[in-house]
């Protein structure tokens, strides 16, 4: 079935919550197949009944997945492929999305905090996207998503700076593949999502959301219409954040300080 020009089996990590899940039914909804991973896999059971009860018969195929278990990465991803291809459709994408938020002021004691954010962020989206380009490059094509973010596009203070750092480290993984890669049937997309609905910024059902904060539905739709279309890279949702992006970039630092 996903021989059918159009349809692509995509891999997400990350996907029993937030953005991942969300990725998971917006897929769905266009007719990819799908290989979804996360550590609660009771999530990930209760999305697939949902985007079966939606879409009947819909491949979802399901597996527990530390990124921090590096082995597992690759055991889980080749063992993907081989399901995926069992049922006629091979991998065709794979989106590194799973990651985590937690953070403190650096020398302020809580290198535990700050080293789980980069263990995470960083060292297991390396292990996912050296997991990817292995089958990638055995197959000879594919597609790369790798879930970055705005914070990325300069340091960031206090306890976003380890975060912060991973982001740009990841989104710089990514460019280093397309230059390498140009012109040959990889296609490589790095997303910056600025604030979007999830649990890792949940503010608490009787909490007024932060003003720039879209919705998990409509930042997840500009993630996904950047990867259809195979961008390169998109600040996602478009508005605020592509200008935002460039006013974070260039702003001089009494003023950049004020903003984060
Ligand atoms: N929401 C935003 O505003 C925003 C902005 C910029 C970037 N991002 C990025 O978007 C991605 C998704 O985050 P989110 O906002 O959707 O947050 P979320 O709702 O907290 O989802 C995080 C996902 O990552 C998975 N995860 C965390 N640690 C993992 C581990 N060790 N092994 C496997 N999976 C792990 C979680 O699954 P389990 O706990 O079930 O394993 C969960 O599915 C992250 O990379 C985040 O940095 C989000």
């Amino acid at each position: 079935m996903s021989r059918t020009p159009g349809v692509r089996a995509t891999l997400v990590t990350g996907a029993s919550s937030g953005l991942g899940a969300e990725m998971a039914r917006q897929l769905a909804a266009l007719g990819h197949p799908l290989a979804l991973c996360a550590r609660r896999t009771d999530r990930l059971e209760e999305l697939r009944a949902e985007i079966q009860a939606r879409h009947p018969g819909h491949p979802v195929l399901l597996r527990a997945l530390d990124v921090n278990d590096h082995d597992q990465v690759f055991e889980v991803f080749r063992g993907f492929r081989d399901d995926l291809a069992a049922q006629g459709h091979p991998l065709a994408r794979v989106v590194v999305n799973a990651g985590l938020g937690k953070g403190a002021p650096l020398g302020t004691g809580r290198f535990d905090a700050n080293r789980e954010t980069a263990m995470t962020n960083f060292v297991g989206a390396l292990a996912q996207t050296e997991a990817a380009m292995e089958l990638f490059r055995e197959q000879g094509s594919g597609h790369l998503v790798m879930v970055s973010s705005i914070s990325a596009v300069r340091g960031m203070p206090k306890s976003m700076a380890t975060y912060a750092a991973t982001k740009a480290g990841v989104a710089h993984l990514v460019e280093g593949l397309r230059a390498e890669l140009h012109g040959s049937p990889y296609t490589f997309t790095v997303l910056y999502p600025g604030y979007i609905a999830s649990e890792m910024n949940a503010t608490g059902p009787s909490a007024t959301p932060p003003p720039l904060m879209a919705s998990t539905e409509r930042g997840v739709r500009s993630m996904v219409a950047a990867i259809e279309a195979g961008r390169d890279s998109a600040y996602v949702p478009g508005l605020p954040w592509a200008p935002l992006a460039r006013v974070i970039r260039l702003a001089p630092l009494p003023l950049f300080r004020r903003l984060v």
